[in-house]
């Protein structure tokens, strides 16, 4: 079995439908067999493959076929329980709602730079409110936190190479919607519940502008960020980063989209305007009222669960959406903005069969244009990834065409049957990537993904290179230095790693002896390196870290020196220890 590649990712991805039902009954003997497997064959406290067990087993395709329900997160339920009245949201009437399409921001005037007085930028001013909105026609209105009162939030418009600044302003409740776990760094009883730091995903941000997440603000209090814009064409996110509860923050809704253009991109002549779509997707459970369901641990005192997975997979806020389209070429900006879900996603002409009819065309990933168009039946997208597609309808004129993973349907795309022009065919060739050489990094560090198991089996910490938050900054590169992170998956998840500030290059992903390593500290490579996928050449700024593999990428770190932080993007896991901060010292 290569566990590099598509089995983690089929299984992980589909958790949404397949969660809830099948863990509450066959859990507990379940984790009986995992518990006698786990100790004899693996070393002391390391996670063993629960999943990749289950999945060897036949299990988790058997359950996901028979159980299509309202699912929670595989911790939540302890035998016994009563589950919660969740929504059964896959019994809700489809394709009764249009798609929304956020806003797009405004400046409310101009403003000096921090720097040079003399020069005015853009400025804008966002609040992060509370406020009820309608995830589905039958479905009562959810209470949601969003920047400007919307979930996804407006959509923020740069040029590159023209700075802004943002205003970001805390107008929120003072009680958060969700139980907060005061045994979490950053989270403890004496910081305030409700907290707040935004941080621009992809953005080459100076230090004081990044958000750091112990920079946090409370309800009635503003931070002023300044964003240079100083990088290519692509599409960022900015989302919240508070400490110990952005998993928290996250759920209930504070999200949005930063789209930075440039004349490069001008000269593409894509499709724009109504013809380029936003497609912002994250997975949510429900309370029958319609409120977001944000499952508990079973000890009272400390709720965290170790990920979260909902039973649907909303749109732009939208469960089931439909958007008419014209039979033509469409460019949509995917963000994968759920806190743990990972998904993989074609367009088909039937709603939930695997081959695709129409094909994404790939032209950029989190930083910047692919040197070419990829073509891509099967998209993968992890927590904080997006993707930057061409999908081209004009063959699927008068058609009915439905956005899905494998086993979930997300939205449904009625194309118009009528002729229209299109814009210009894609050109075959984008911006040209030089791939960075391994010869031109100075440093390499291998770091360990790690995941600590209580007694029962149960996840209580996960570190990165064995270290807590709190622990002295191990990571120092030099500005503008160039090193290698070697990253060794110790766990039996799919961990989506992020570094501020930066853009890298994936080098490969191999499989190595994970038995090995943990006797002796040393990889032993027991193959070849997994073939990357076509997308996976291009600029990113997080990547998936498979199990049972190490994950090689190639960072210059230049931009800024100063402190940021890398964690892991499943924001249950960051919460938890699996984030550090790092430092980019000058030279
Ligand atoms: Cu999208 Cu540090 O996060
Ligand atoms: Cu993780």
């Amino acid at each position: 079995m290569n566990w590099g590649e598509s089995s983690c990712i089929a299984e992980k991805r589909e958790k949404p439908v397949v969660a809830g039902e099948h863990e509450r009954s066959l859990f507990p003997w379940l984790r009986r067999v995992h518990l006698i497997v786990t100790n004899y064959l693996q070393a002391l406290m390391m996670r063993t493959s629960r999943r990749h067990f289950l999945e060897q087993m036949g299990w988790l395709t058997a359950v996901a076929a028979a159980r299509n329900v309202a699912g929670a997160s595989v911790h939540s339920m302890a035998p016994g329980r009563t589950p919660e009245a969740l929504l059964d949201t896959n019994g809700l009437a489809r394709f009764v709602d249009p798609l929304p399409i956020p806003q797009v921001l405004k400046p409310i005037g101009l403003r000096p730079s921090p720097a040079d007085p003399a020069t005015q930028f853009p400025y804008y001013r966002v609040a992060m409110r509370q406020f009820e909105a309608k995830v589905h026609r039958d479905v009562p209105p959810t209470t949601f936190w969003g920047y400007g009162a919307s979930c996804p939030g407006p959509t923020i418009e740069a040029r590159s190479g023209q700075p802004l600044l943002v205003e970001w302003a805390n107008e929120l409740p003072t009680r958060h919607l969700f139980p907060i776990d005061h045994t979490l760094h950053g989270a403890e009883k004496d910081k305030p519940e409700v907290r707040t730091v935004v941080h621009l995903h992809g953005g080459r941000v100076g230090p004081e502008s990044d958000g750091y997440p112990e920079s946090w603000i409370v309800p009635g209090q503003t931070a002023k960020y300044f964003y240079p814009n100083k990088q290519e064409a692509t599409a960022l996110f900015y989302h919240d980063h508070a400490m110990g509860i952005t998993r928290l923050n996250a759920v209930a809704g504070l999200m949005g989209s930063y789209v930075i253009r440039d004349e490069f991109e001008d000269s593409l002549q894509l499709p724009s305007g109504a013809y380029e779509v936003p497609l912002v997707l994250f997975d949510r459970s429900f309370r029958k009222d319609g409120q977001i369901f944000y499952p508990v641990s079973t000890k009272p005192e400390a709720p965290w669960v170790s990920e979260y997975y909902g039973s649907a997979i909303l749109a732009n806020r939208k469960i089931f959406p439909y958007l008419e389209v014209e039979s033509r070429k469409y460019r949509f900006r995917l963000l994968n903005a759920s806190n743990g879900s990972f998904y993989r996603l074609s367009i088909g002409t039937v709603p939930t069969v695997t081959s695709s009819a129409v094909e994404f065309v790939q032209i950029g990933t989190e930083q910047g244009f692919l040197a070419g168009p990829e073509k891509m039946a099967v998209l993968i997208l992890g927590p904080g990834e997006r993707a930057d597609v061409i999908v081209d309808f004009s063959e699927s004129a008068g058609k009915e065409l439905f956005l899905r993973t494998n086993l979930a349907m997300i939205m449904q795309f009625r194309v118009s049957s009528r002729k229209v022009a299109d814009s210009a065919p894609l050109p075959a060739k984008l911006r040209p990537i030089r791939r960075m050489a391994e010869s031109e990094a100075t440093v390499n560090r291998e770091l360990t993904i790690a995941d600590y198991q209580d007694r029962l089996g149960r996840s209580s910490v996960m570190l990165l290179n064995g270290a807590h938050w709190s622990m002295p900054v191990a990571e120092k590169p030099v500005l503008n230095s160039t090193e290698i992170w070697s990253f060794v998956n110790l766990t039996d998840d799919s961990h989506p790693i992020h570094l501020h500030l930066v853009r890298f290059q994936i080098l490969d992903r191999r499989p190595f002896d994970l038995a090995t390593y943990q006797l002796t500290k040393k990889i032993v490579y027991t193959g070849p390196p997994v073939k990357l996928e076509a997308n996976e050449t291009g600029w990113r700024d997080t990547v998936r870290v498979d199990p049972m593999t190490v994950t090689r990428i190639i960072v210059k770190f230049d931009g800024f020196a100063g402190r940021y932080v890398w964690h892991c993007h499943m924001l249950e896991h960051e919460d938890n220890e699996m984030m550090r901060p790092y430092e980019i010292v000058a030279g």
